[in-house]
């Protein structure tokens, strides 16, 4: 079983592209090992306790359960317009969620992981965190620049500090459980420093999961978080449904979270005496123009509005082209332009649409008999691919196939139907055989990426493939006969 997960959202946030970013690349890589017959769990949903949340909702005037509910349903329609096809919503208001929450915390009390201590330190009320005075510079927020609050309260205390070594052991041996390997060391870094224990209880927020044992204090939103990843499978309540999906083959996160899913979330499994994810993917930053994208900028990019007008395929392909996974990328309409004209437009829309206009105006007949080297190319690069989804290397995954789709133009251009028809009508037959092949080749490749497209351009040439599951196959069982001439993929706009 493959379990997959993105991180829960928080449900105040405005979507931006950098949410749709780690959400599209997990359903890329969900839907490429269903294809491939594989079985997959895809979770995702919404982070909805918290002061940030009580503080927006009262800010709109509503209860906030009213609030969540609504920002829920906000993210469940926005990853519809996104195709995702996620098998649960997990949110960490849903009553099993919580109890999820509280038993486990029982479990590590009555351990011996958690203590009554008091909590002094510089708080983030809109990042959630607390920062020790070594961190910060000016009482100022490390990470989002707002002011922090000096705190000092009562808290219960989870004992981090008592696996480090054991969580450096499991970096060291496991090198592909912290990926890219590029960050590797900096967690490892950041472990042999003195880890401290973490707060994990709260007496001044009052929108979150009560503390067992202790009601006057509520559970710290970033624990009651990361236990979404489990609780929704079933822990503790369904150990049988459980064990079926668990351990998580790849936590998907962006960097600045590392932190939380490389160190206290293993440790807080540790603790229960549970195995740990295969792999905590961080995947980079999207900025704008090298800055930070913000609410408060005016910056940041509406996935909608570039849904709304170039389609749901291109925002999917761009995101996954433009930069290699794990590094940071650099947004722009210009570079979205570019990508869609040329790749997209020229490269893709072209191809089929010659294709399929030669194939209607030539009827020539169906002829596998010169496609030997094209069927050894074609599965040589299905294999290729397999082996790069596992390391999530979608930009180059579309590298190589776009590289066909240029092939694919260059042997229209060299071969020449068009004389072809008139000339040697049974060379014709086998040229655009090959051409018909390697578009419905191209077709089970873009899948995963392009989803809509993919259906379209099996459309016109009269395959009717639904990819529910079935590995690369040769030859596609179409002939001719079934080709028609749908609406062009990517209309240019001028
Ligand atoms: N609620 C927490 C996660 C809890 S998981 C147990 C949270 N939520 S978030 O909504 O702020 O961010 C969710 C994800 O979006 C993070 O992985 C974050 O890295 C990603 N992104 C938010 N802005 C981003 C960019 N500008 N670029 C790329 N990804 C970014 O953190």
């Amino acid at each position: 079983m493959r379990y997959i997960t993105t991180p829960i959202y928080y449900v105040n946030a405005n979507p931006h592209i950098g949410h749709a970013y780690t959400q599209i690349a997990a359903d890329v890589y969900s839907r490429y090992h269903r294809l491939m017959g594989r079985q997959v769990y895809f979770l995702t949903g919404t982070d909805e306790h918290g002061e940030k949340i009580a503080r927006a909702a009262a800010e709109q005037g509503k209860t906030p359960k009213e609030f969540v509910d609504m920002g829920a349903e906000n993210f469940k329609m926005l990853w519809k317009t996104h195709n995702i096809e996620n098998d649960q919503f997990v949110r960490t208001t849903d009553p099993e969620h919580k109890e999820s929450v509280k038993e486990i915390v029982r479990r590590l009390i009555s351990g011996g992981y958690v203590y009554k201590g008091v909590y002094e330190g510089l708080y983030c009320v809109s990042c959630e965190t607390y920062f020790t005075e070594t961190q910060v510079e000016e009482k100022l927020c490390p990470d989002c620049g707002k002011n922090l609050e000096k705190l000092g309260q009562e808290s219960y205390f989870f004992k981090l500090s008592a696996f480090s070594e054991k969580l450096i052991k499991h970096i060291e041996e496991n090198p592909q459980f912290i990926m890219p390997k590029s960050i590797r060391n900096e967690i490892i870094g950041f472990l042999q420093q003195e880890l401290i224990d973490l707060s994990i209880s709260r007496q001044d927020v009052s929108w979150g999961v009560s503390f067992p044992a202790d009601d006057s204090h509520t559970v710290y939103v970033w624990f009651d978080a990361l236990i979404n990843y489990i609780s929704a499978i079933g822990y503790p309540h369904d150990m049988a449904r459980f064990g079926e999906v668990w351990p998580a083959k790849i936590h998907l996160i962006g960097k600045d979270i590392l932190k939380f899913h490389a160190v206290i979330w293993p440790a807080m499994l540790m603790a229960l005496d549970l195995k740990l994810p295969e792999t905590v993917y961080a995947h980079g930053w999207w900025m704008i123009e090298g800055g930070k994208m913000s609410k408060t900028a005016g910056n940041s990019v509406d996935p909608l509005e570039l849904i709304e007008e170039w389609g749901i395929d291109p925002f999917r392909y761009f995101l996954m082209r433009q930069v290699c996974f794990g590094e940071d990328g650099n947004y722009s309409l210009e570079q979205f332009i570019s990508r869609y004209e040329s790749d997209l437009a020229n490269d893709l829309g072209n191809l089929l649409s010659r294709v399929v206009s030669m194939l209607i105006k030539y009827q020539p007949e169906y002829d596998l008999s010169d496609s030997l080297e094209l069927e050894s190319k074609l599965k040589e690069l299905a294999t290729e691919l397999d082996a790069l989804y596992d390391d999530m290397k979608f930009n180059l995954i579309l590298e190589k196939i776009w590289e066909l789709v240029r092939e694919a133009n260059v042997y229209v251009e060299s071969s020449a139907p068009w004389r072809l028809a008139k000339e040697d009508p049974a060379t014709l037959n086998l040229v655009m055989t090959n051409l018909y092949e390697t578009l419905s080749a191209l077709a089970w490749f873009i899948y995963p990426f392009m989803p809509e497209t993919s259906q379209r351009m099996n459309k016109d040439l009269g395959l009717s493939k639904d990819y529910e599951s079935g590995e690369f196959s040769w030859p596609s069982g179409g002939d001719f006969s079934g080709v028609s001439k749908g609406a062009v993929l990517f209309p240019k706009k001028q």
